[in-house]
């Protein structure tokens, strides 16, 4: 594969990441926000680092056409797997990671990822241009990301993991992606378990032995959760266009 892949334990874990996507802003608010900004209906949408599959489904139930672009062959069993229990026809699954997408110039209205680790700063140039490549002028890319300063959730993932979610995180990916043309709004949702043991679960996959010990400091189901919407749009002569 082109590239640097950044495994998720979530290809492992399948209920676990299951609950997940289920918990994970169940008022979808980012979609709310996306469509906002350009509905969803009839369009081509590219979703990067597609994982399970989970939104490539939601968003073909209005999109034109989605292409689900994932490199993990654990994932792609997953997104698979899902397809053959869902009725849409309206699905493509390309093997492929975001450095090298085999789609042709100029073809999608609409790119998306999720919790793209492999989008950080520096390292995912490469990445970032390929996605540009493929997107029609004046089409649109939406990158979500963890807002560790804002909401419980992210502070539980600063909490286990100070060395990624550092102090001056959300500064370093701002500036960024500002760089790069993007704007960005911080999303207040939540994380909303159905029970506690749904809660470990999705803890246990994603801090591992550290999940007891903030389990312990965490009340009830529901984590207020802040996730930053990167949004850049091409402008119609190719080239990036600010708001
Ligand atoms: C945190 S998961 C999120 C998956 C999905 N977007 C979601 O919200 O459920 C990150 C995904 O990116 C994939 N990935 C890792 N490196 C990648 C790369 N270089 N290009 C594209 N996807 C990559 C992983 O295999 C994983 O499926």
């Amino acid at each position: 594969m082109k590239g640097k892949f950044y495994p998720y334990p979530g290809a492992t874990n399948l209920t676990a990441y299951a609950h997940l996507n289920d918990c994970t802003d169940p008022d979808q608010r980012l979609e709310r926000l996306m469509w906002g900004r350009v509905p969803i209906a009839g369009k081509l949408v590219l979703d990067v680092g597609a994982g399970s599959g989970f939104h490539a489904v939601r968003y073909a139930q209005k999109a034109n056409h989605v292409f689900a672009a994932e490199p993990d062959p654990r994932m792609l069993q997953q997104i698979y797997a899902r397809l053959c229990n869902n009725p849409l026809g309206n699905i493509s699954i390309l093997a492929a990671s975001a450095e090298s997408i085999p789609l042709p110039d100029n073809f999608i209205d609409i790119a998306h990822a999720r919790f793209a680790y492999f989008f950080g700063t520096e390292d995912c140039l490469p990445g970032l241009h390929e996605v540009r490549r493929i997107l029609k002028p004046g089409a649109h890319f939406f990158i979500i990301d963890v807002n560790p300063d804002r909401g419980l959730f992210g502070k539980t993932a600063r909490a286990v993991y100070p060395h990624v979610f550092h102090e001056k995180y959300h500064q370093e990916h701002t500036l960024f992606y500002r760089e790069q043309g993007f704007s960005h709004v911080n999303v207040d949702t939540v994380f909303r378990a159905p029970d506690r043991e749904v809660l470990a679960e999705v803890f246990r996959m994603e801090y591992q032995d550290k999940a007891p010990e903030i389990l312990k400091q965490i009340q009830g189901t529901e984590l207020s959760y802040s996730l930053f919407v990167y949004h850049w749009q091409k402008g119609n002569n190719g080239s990036a266009q600010v708001e």
